[in-house]
């Protein structure tokens, strides 16, 4: 197919039954879809939308375009669960249907109100010169998940000095008052947050531009979100552009955050800010939110995609998913990600491999399960997952605990995808032993190490038949559990 633009911002209701119908089809055959990850239906999934707790479940909306993978007229898709392993499916509950949305209903956080659920997002609108205008749009969701949009924008232009770069609104409560930040872009082009306060959710007073560094972070910063992580504030942000001598990356937009030790309100101000962190250390992770859970809980979702790219499924007309939930804590002023602590219901019946067996070669049913075990202290050695029978290729976790490095290859996959990025990504940590605890769901992989220190992700494209894991090295403490379906 051919992706034109007027083809990409045709009406949804443009699209027949059938076209739908036969990518569901063609989707279903895939052999990469995920058990127990969000994804699309069809077409493709970018940013979490509207992470949120209300009336009861988990909320999660997500960016969908549901015609092919390819990013095009964009709407929130809503799911809900429980325990935030389980989610079901709602369906799309914004839609691209106002002066102020024609060209997409862009990304935004939510926030219970009341009885009701509060979301904010960016409108983006085009002209016929294909000039870009940003809203910053407001619409209550309801306990029955009806949605409806408010008639005027919260925000209807960026400030003076603002180009319409101007998106991904996330509205928190703090200290008995509304705060907004938004990802912009100033007219010479500086990436920059800028923070609003409100009583009333409809009028907003521009307070200025969060002061969080004083580097250089490029041209556009995207999806901004403040957290309160054990009483830390910590900005996860997404900057476009930025020189890599500020922090290194290989990705081509990095997720990065900083910690800070106070959020000075009047001024806009995190104060003491730490140096540029990664969210994630691997090769997909982008446009992390999070909220504050009404247990206490700090808790994040991630796209694991990144804008731009393409991945082996686009020829099956779906692209993308969602992380598994993290929980967020300070630890020793350090930020710590580890999986939702919900996550171990996704465990079956344990598998009992010894060293032994993971030295000569373990061939599971399905690529999904979870893996933990410690590597000792002066060692080195590899992990491969995803390999044939004959143990070559397959996704390779090498570690020098000499050194406290792991370098994850996915060079030495049967499909090697976005190698101009790099078929590697590193991690170092102090010397000693490590601790790896390692997700893997068909096409995606998420590895934790040592206890939530640093989190490594990314897809990678086994062959059917390549299900075999294997070490070359030492290990102790293994732990193998199959990981079940999404109910
Ligand atoms: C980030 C992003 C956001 C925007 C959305 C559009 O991936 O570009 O800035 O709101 O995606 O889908």
């Amino acid at each position: 197919k051919n992706w034109t633009t007027p083809l990409r911002y045709q009406p949804y209701g443009q699209w027949s039954k059938e076209y739908v119908a036969a990518l569901q089809q063609q989707v279903d055959q895939s052999i990469w879809r995920f058990h127990y990850h969000i994804q699309p239906d069809t077409g493709l999934l970018n940013d979490p939308n509207g992470f949120s707790y209300f009336n009861g479940q988990w909320h999660v909306f997500y960016q969908a375009y549901p015609f092919g993978p390819v990013h095009g007229l964009k709407s929130w898709y809503h799911l809900y669960s429980d325990n935030l392993i389980d989610w079901k499916k709602d369906g799309i509950r914004l839609e691209a249907d106002t002066p102020y949305d024609s060209h997409g209903v862009y990304s935004g956080s939510a926030l219970p109100v009341g009885d009701q659920l509060f979301l904010a997002y960016t409108g983006n609108v085009r002209n016929e010169q294909w000039d870009r205008h940003a809203y910053q749009l407001g619409a209550m969701m309801d306990t029955d998940f009806t949605v409806k949009k408010w008639d005027t924008p919260l925000i209807p232009d960026p400030p003076q000095g603002y180009t319409h770069h101007f998106r991904d609104p996330q509205v928190i409560w703090y200290q008995d008052t509304y705060y907004m930040i938004i990802g912009a872009q100033t007219t010479d082009e500086k990436g920059k947050v800028l923070c609003y306060q409100s009583d009333t959710l409809s009028d907003w007073t521009l307070l200025g531009e969060l002061d969080f560094t004083s580097e250089d972070m490029g041209y556009m910063i995207e999806c901004p979100n403040l957290l309160f992580v054990d009483g830390t504030p910590v900005l996860i942000f997404c900057p476009q552009g930025m020189p890599k001598e500020v922090r290194s990356y290989q990705n081509i937009y990095p997720n990065t955050y900083i910690t800070a030790e106070s959020f000075d309100t009047t001024t806009a101000t995190l104060r003491s800010p730490s140096a540029l962190s990664h969210i994630d250390e691997g090769f997909d992770v982008y446009a992390t939110q999070g909220f504050q859970a009404p247990d206490g809980r700090a808790l994040t979702i991630g796209w694991i995609g990144l804008p731009e790219l393409t991945y082996p499924t686009d020829q099956e007309n779906w692209a993308h998913g969602l992380s598994l939930v993290r929980e967020l804590h300070m630890k020793q002023n350090r930020l710590y990600q580890v999986p939702a602590a919900e996550t171990t219901a996704l465990r079956q019946q344990q598998s009992t491999y010894t060293l032994e067996d993971l030295q000569d070669k373990v061939t599971v049913s399905t690529n999904s399960y979870e893996l933990q075990l410690t590597l000792p202290a002066e060692q080195t050695g590899e992990l491969v997952i995803a390999s044939d029978l004959d143990k070559n290729n397959g996704l390779v976790i090498a570690y020098d605990t000499t050194r406290g490095m792991i370098t994850v290859d996915r060079g030495q996959m049967s499909h090697v995808i976005n190698a101009e990025y790099g078929t590697t990504r590193q991690y170092q940590t102090n010397p000693g032993e490590i601790h790896l605890q390692l997700f893997v769901d068909q096409s995606v992989f998420e590895l934790f190490i040592n206890h939530g220190e640093a989190v490594l992700s990314g897809r990678i494209f086994p062959l059917e038949d390549q299900r075999t894991l294997f070490l070359n090295g030492l290990a102790q403490d293994i732990a193998f559990w199959p990981l079940r379906s999404m109910n």
